[in-house]
């Protein structure tokens, strides 16, 4: 075997409550802003497919949990829905949802299993959402409420909580680039509900650590280093800023408790700063995270503006850098993403050299592919060669930051079965599994059969 990974190493896969549970309106759970968004407006949705359409994890857990023995997972991360277990956000816990997700946890630990658990993956709920959302601090209460909720009642059988999934996508998609609810496109609300994220996921990681619980508590973050396009000062300086705000303005709160001093300052230069009130500094300083998520994609390659800002124009963080495409790169044809293996390495080495090499996983990676039924061989079987490439060769960086000291524990693939994914519905299948929409019909594809054997085996 040339990589042999460490015999505790976290081997499994992710997804989110909203994308696969399905029963969306049914069980007592109430409507999130996914529910709310696809029915006002369902031609934002790739073919007009809405939340409802998931695979039906709700109904099919227990099938799915065995298929996941097949595909050899020790552990495995999916999220509890809010608008399910206290469905007005606040008050009343739906007694159908406690049941449920006891049943979920006891079925994944009887098949040796670890659930990973996230509390929030873009799935805020309507009547949550109705107060303002990330912008309203009566929502950070209520969330906090949820969380303590979630720990009360399965924090004796899950060890590995997550506060949220990729927090800075609600903002991105949200008030920023206008591709999730509520479509807002404004900075300083944008920077607020960044902030107020922050300051729930610190509430949530108080209250855990309250309840003294035998476990870890942290946060999955999207990092996605941002490589200059040369090492002139100008290119450095605009991939230091791009750093700034889509990776260090979630990751320096999570580990060192505060934001970098730069970010702020460059915030109050602009007055884009979201207003802080008393103790959000201490709150901040006491939310610092045991383990990390990390998810991986794709790699952001940035150079210096080349044209001048439109001084009339909103704010924008790209007010201080321009994308660059770096010629030959190696791409993923089926979803228009570069693919940069390197990348996990590096992540992994900064996390090393700047963040205290704290506890960490990749939490997500993978490769989504339109079109993925051409690929099905004359059995019916999805001959992905392309993501058992892609997965080795990821895994193949992380064998070399973990041989170079790096505190990285597991990998779990994005994702489990082709799921769900908000407006992009099903046009990219990432799943071991495939999924037929037509009938529900599951099947292992031969990235799962080639996964499996690298999990037992521990490397490959
Ligand atoms: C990840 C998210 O970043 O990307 C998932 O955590 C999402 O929720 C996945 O499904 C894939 O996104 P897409 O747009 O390629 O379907």
């Amino acid at each position: 075997m040339q990589y042999r990974f460490p015999d505790h190493f976290w081997w499994g896969s992710a997804s989110s409550a909203a994308q696969a549970e399905g029963a969306s309106l049914q069980g007592g759970k109430a409507a999130t802003i996914w529910d709310h968004w696809f029915a006002t407006q369902p031609h934002r949705f790739h073919q007009q497919v809405g939340p409802e359409h998931t695979s039906g994890f709700y109904q099919h857990f227990r099938d799915d949990i065995a298929l996941m023995q097949q595909l050899g997972h020790n552990s495995f991360r999916t999220s509890i829905a809010w608008a399910r277990l206290i469905p007005q956000g606040r008050g009343a816990v739906n007694p159908e949802a406690v049941a449920f997700y006891h049943a979920m946890i006891d079925e994944l630990l009887a098949k040796g299993i670890q659930p990973f658990i996230c509390l929030f993956h873009f799935d805020m709920p309507l009547a949550m959402q109705e107060l303002g959302g990330w912008e309203s601090r009566e929502v950070i209460d209520a969330y906090a409420e949820f969380a303590d909720t979630c720990f009360r009642l399965f924090g004796h059988k899950v060890k590995h909580w997550f506060t949220f999934n990729e927090p800075i996508v609600p903002v991105e998609g949200g008030y920023l680039y206008d591709f999730h609810y509520p479509n807002v496109v404004d900075f300083r609300r944008a920077a607020t509900v960044a902030y107020h994220t922050m300051l729930a996921h610190a509430q949530a990681v108080v209250r855990y650590r309250a309840r003294q619980l035998e476990g870890q508590i942290g946060i999955i973050l999207n990092l996605t280093p941002s490589y200059p396009r040369s090492q002139h000062p100008a290119d450095l300086k605009a991939s230091q800023i791009a750093d700034l705000f889509f990776n260090r303005s979630f990751l320096d709160p999570a580990v060192k408790g505060s934001y970098p001093a730069e970010l702020v300052a460059l915030l109050q230069e602009y007055d884009q700063l979201p207003a802080c009130e008393p103790g959000d500094r201490e709150l901040l300083a006491a939310g610092t995270i045991d383990l990390l998520g990390v998810n991986y994609y794709q790699p952001r390659r940035v150079k210096a503006r080349s044209h001048a800002i439109n001084p009339a124009s909103p704010f924008m963080p790209e007010w201080f850098f321009d994308y660059y495409e770096m010629p030959g790169r190696k791409m993923n044809p089926h979803r228009g993403w570069e693919i940069y293996e390197q990348g996990i390495y590096d992540i992994l080495t900064n996390l090393r050299d700047n963040y205290g090499n704290l506890p960490s996983y990749i939490s997500e990676n993978g490769m989504g592919v339109e079109g993925e039924e051409k690929f099905k061989g004359g059995d019916g079987q999805i001959q992905d060669e392309y993501r058992i490439g892609f997965i080795r060769d990821h895994l193949t960086w992380l064998h070399k930051a973990l041989q170079e000291g790096c505190a990285c524990q597991g990998y779990h693939l994005w994702t489990f079965i082709d799921n769900w994914s908000w407006s992009n519905a099903y046009k990219n299948r990432y799943g071991f599994i495939r999924l037929e929409l037509a009938t529900g019909e599951r099947r292992i594809k031969k990235s799962g059969e080639w996964f499996a054997d690298v999990s037992r085996r521990g490397g490959f």
